[in-house]
């Protein structure tokens, strides 16, 4: 006979519960931007990961222009819409919050800052101290509700340990090639993609050793982190390098990363494996701040048959409906110019 609470656990719908990056999407978090603001991080850790014609604009207590915050916010709040529209439900953020006098940057990247493996959410021990305190802000009330809903979700908040920060080296080369040392765990979840009980990540300027034994040790049993060969002096954040469409099929920058690379890993021995088929340009207006031109892999993938892409991507919109895909198209452009894109706007909570 089971007990009242085993019952009870077995019809409750789970608030986490996804390890892979396809599966139908039940449940996930849209971010909000806020008042956002150009991080302040050590000048070294800018000069290493941001656009070096926007390196100048990273000075503390400095928003990111009005305009194109407010479309930003509205973009995450249609985003927010669409889902729901697709039967998916959505969780966001605090709204409002004003990330200038927080010394922080934005709500609206919660990919960077946890990552869902099966029923257990942990929250990035972040490299930035600027971004030290985002996900507590922004989400902490969001997580202690998950935890209500579900009493088999498991939230994993930082250590006490990966607030210490001596973390910074001013000068890397090919010998030290990262700009973070190893001491004190740093991982930003970013640096992550899930596939199944297998989890490939890439070291960078915010993920350090420290930081991968440190997500090994949260995982749940049976999972297990490998580490991925990328050529990117630059690297933070894979979500712009790998793109898994649906179970065997992944989409890959041919510039960061090679066939036989992702191939050396046993759980890609046997997918199709697709190089985007050409160099993305970044629009006019509004800039990049951020990141790279490579957003389209930053997509979201509802199901393995649906993926959410930038509106007026025409050229990845034919690419990806090549590969079998049907594109949900949603303007994008104002939250990309602070910093990515569907993937780091959001983090699936459910998924299967
Ligand atoms: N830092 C990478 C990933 C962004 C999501 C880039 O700029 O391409």
């Amino acid at each position: 006979m089971p007990s009242a609470r085993t019952a009870l656990a077995s019809t409750t719908a789970p608030s986490i519960q996804a390890d892979d990056e396809w599966s139908p999407l039940k449940a996930v978090i849209v971010g909000r931007a806020g008042r956002a603001s150009f991080p302040a991080a050590h000048p070294a850790m800018i000069k290493a990961t941001m656009p070096t014609e926007h390196i100048h604009r990273f000075l503390p207590n400095t928003p990111f222009p009005r305009d194109i915050v407010d479309r930003a916010e509205a973009e995450l709040d249609s985003l927010a819409a669409i889902l729901k529209a697709e039967g998916v439900r959505v969780y966001r953020p605090l709204a409002g919050i004003d990330w200038v006098a927080e010394g922080g940057y934005t709500g609206a990247m919660p990919r960077d800052g946890l990552i869902s493996i099966r029923n257990t959410l942990i929250e990035a021990p972040f490299a930035w101290s600027c971004r030290s305190k985002e996900i507590k802000i922004a989400y902490g009330q969001m997580l202690r509700q998950l935890a209500i809903e579900d009493e088999n979700a498991r939230i994993v908040y930082r250590s006490a340990e990966t607030f210490a920060d001596n973390l910074i080296n001013e000068s890397w080369d090919e010998k030290n090639p990262w700009v973070i040392n190893n001491s004190r765990p740093a991982f930003d979840a970013a640096d992550f993609m899930r596939f199944g009980s297998t989890i490939l990540g890439q070291y960078s300027h915010v993920t350090n050793q420290a930081g991968v034994d440190y997500l090994r040790s949260h995982l749940p049993a049976g999972y297990r982190v490998e580490m991925l060969d990328v050529n990117d002096p630059h690297a933070m954040h894979i979500d712009a390098t790998i793109l898994p469409l649906r179970k065997g099929l992944l989409v890959y920058h041919p510039y960061k990363v090679t066939e036989e690379a992702l191939r050396a890993h046993e759980v890609l021995a046997d997918w199709n494996l697709v190089p985007f088929p050409f160099i993305p340009q970044a629009p006019d207006r509004p800039p990049l701040y951020m990141t790279s031109a490579w957003l389209p892999l930053n997509a979201l993938v509802l199901d393995g048959e649906r993926v959410i892409v930038e509106a007026s991507d025409k050229r990845t919109i034919e690419f990806y409906e090549e590969l079998g895909m049907k594109c949900i198209k949603c303007p994008f452009k104002h939250v990309n110019s602070i910093g990515g894109s569907f993937h780091c706007a959001t983090v699936d909570l459910v998924r299967g």
